[in-house]
């Protein structure tokens, strides 16, 4: 049974399908960040029985896509500032379109020669990108947190090579090392790959939120001493909290003085050693045995877009090769090129398209000028929040997350747990209103407003019209007649 619509309907289902994606980018300026809808009304909304009969298309792109995206949160949006989350491109979207119009896969090379071959360039091009090996080997893979996962399975496997096959009960426990800012990921990959998180160290970090290397050295002697097998310290290249660059040459040189692996999170933060004002905080990386970086951040690819480095292919080949016979071809050769040798994944799409379709149409010119934009603006919002006589930085500003609280200028001086539940309280009620979009953290136990820029679409109106929004809440929920007080517009000038 061919469930292929005829050539003139399907034309038309793609322009009926363009025109949601352009009514929906045509109204990006209008559109709240986020929606206020009960989670009631969206379950209700898809409760329904399995279909049995299928639906008309068009029914389906003019009444249920209009929902989803009325009924999501905009991270397109340049009023966007939460979590480490971009805005994806126009170029992105068309090669999501193109690379399932294809639907190869591409595990073998005779599947797809011309895909395999891609994400090779690829994986050279973003190695070249964040200034690491020309040489390294690596794949891309669904996310930072599965670039992680990868990246700390060869580094297993390469310094307890006996653990593969007679699991890590066979060896002396292994430990590793990374700072309390370490991504939780980090956490969460090593309890997949049974080292078992208490033999994760978290070591302090200094005032500007980096790994306190002198307290690392000590955790490592101390395991050594107790018999225990150190085997891996993970420097971060942007921490998700703040944006902290660990002190990454120290830690090659620390790795290599007890024959360590030396990984490097830069899921968020790597694409920044590719530009001026911020490259010289990366010094250390191109040392590293391997390194998680996500082009569906930075890079401004769409979800899902990750990329795990590794030093050499061979460590890669070891982990990853296996070979059930059904799989081998007559035609194999060592000039073609298994990509399920070097992942997890047997059927593997076409991810590769859309990071070269992104470096093709944009170059890495383009895309570094994204990057110096968010970080000359996320610093300049750092610069504002400096000179306002009702904001608190409390975090340095290296990359483009600003972390900061809302300290009213007005009425009794509030205690630091007063502040916590007024930023609380803000974050909650800039998420209601949907005008602008930002998350929290804690930063030594104290809540902090995070407003992090990863979105080539923001300019400074936006930023500023951010921190304007913040105030005239913050004025509200405190009841201070501030004199900014009074409808703010979307970009930040009084009305
Ligand atoms: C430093 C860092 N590492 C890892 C991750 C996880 O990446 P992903 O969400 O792509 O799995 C993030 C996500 O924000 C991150 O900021």
């Amino acid at each position: 049974m061919n469930l292929d619509f005829d050539l003139q309907r399907f034309r038309r289902l793609l322009e009926l399908s363009s025109e949601q994606v352009l009514s929906l980018y045509g109204s990006l300026g209008e559109r709240k960040v986020t929606h206020a809808s009960s989670p009631q009304l969206i379950a209700d909304r898809f409760s329904g029985p399995l279909p049995a009969e299928g639906r008309e298309p068009e029914e389906l792109l003019a009444r249920d896509i209009p929902f989803i995206f009325g009924h999501s949160t905009l991270n397109i949006s340049p009023r966007f500032f939460a979590y480490v989350m971009s805005g994806g491109s126009q170029v992105g979207i068309l090669a999501e379109l193109l690379g399932a119009a294809l639907n190869v896969n591409h595990a073998k090379w005779h599947l797809a020669s011309a895909a395999a071959e891609i994400e090779r360039a690829v994986i050279r091009w973003l190695s070249e990108f964040i200034g690491y090996r020309a040489d390294a080997g690596g794949a891309l893979v669904s996310g930072g947190s599965e670039a992680n996962l990868y990246c700390l399975r060869v580094a297993r496997d390469e310094k307890a090579p006996g653990v593969r096959e007679d699991g890590c009960r066979s060896a002396r426990p292994l430990t590793l090392y990374a700072s309390t800012e370490t991504h939780s990921c980090i956490t969460k990959s090593v309890e997949m790959l049974g080292i078992g998180s208490r033999h994760l160290r978290k070591v302090p970090v200094d005032s500007r939120f980096r790994v306190d290397v002198r307290k690392l050295e000590e955790h490592i002697t101390q395991d050594l001493k107790a018999g225990l097998q150190p085997f891996c310290i993970i420097g971060n290249a942007g921490t998700v909290n703040s944006g902290a660059v660990d002190d990454l040459d120290t830690l090659a040189d620390v790795a290599s003085r007890y024959g360590l692996w030396f990984h490097v999170d830069g899921a968020y933060g790597a694409a920044a050693a590719a530009v001026d004002p911020t490259s010289e905080m990366f010094r250390g990386l191109e040392r590293a045995d391997s390194v998680a970086l996500d082009p569906h951040k930075w890079l401004q690819v769409p979800f899902e877009a990750g990329c795990a480095l590794v030093r050499d292919w061979a460590s890669i080949r070891r982990s990853f090769s296996y070979a059930a016979p059904y799989l081998r071809a007559k035609s194999d050769s060592a000039e073609k090129w298994d990509w399920m040798g070097h992942t997890f994944q047997l059927s593997r799409g076409f991810r590769a398209l859309k990071v070269w379709m992104q470096f093709q149409v944009y170059g890495s010119r383009k895309l570094k000028a994204v990057i110096e934009e968010n970080v000359s603006l996320m610093r300049r919002l750092g610069a504002e929040i400096d000179r306002a006589h009702d904001f608190e930085r409390m975090a340095p500003v290296p990359l483009s997350i600003v972390c900061f609280r809302y300290v009213p200028a007005h009425g009794p001086s509030l205690t630091d747990d007063e502040l916590d539940r007024l930023n609380d309280r803000l974050l909650e009620e800039c998420e209601r209103r949907g005008e602008f979009f930002l998350t929290g953290t804690k930063l030594n136990g104290r809540t902090a407003l995070r407003a992090c820029l990863i979105n080539h679409r923001t300019t400074e109106a936006e930023t500023l019209g951010l921190l304007a929004h913040l105030r005239t809440l913050g004025e509200e929920l405190t009841g201070a007649p501030g004199p900014e007080r009074g409808a703010v517009s979307r970009s930040g000038s009084a009305r």
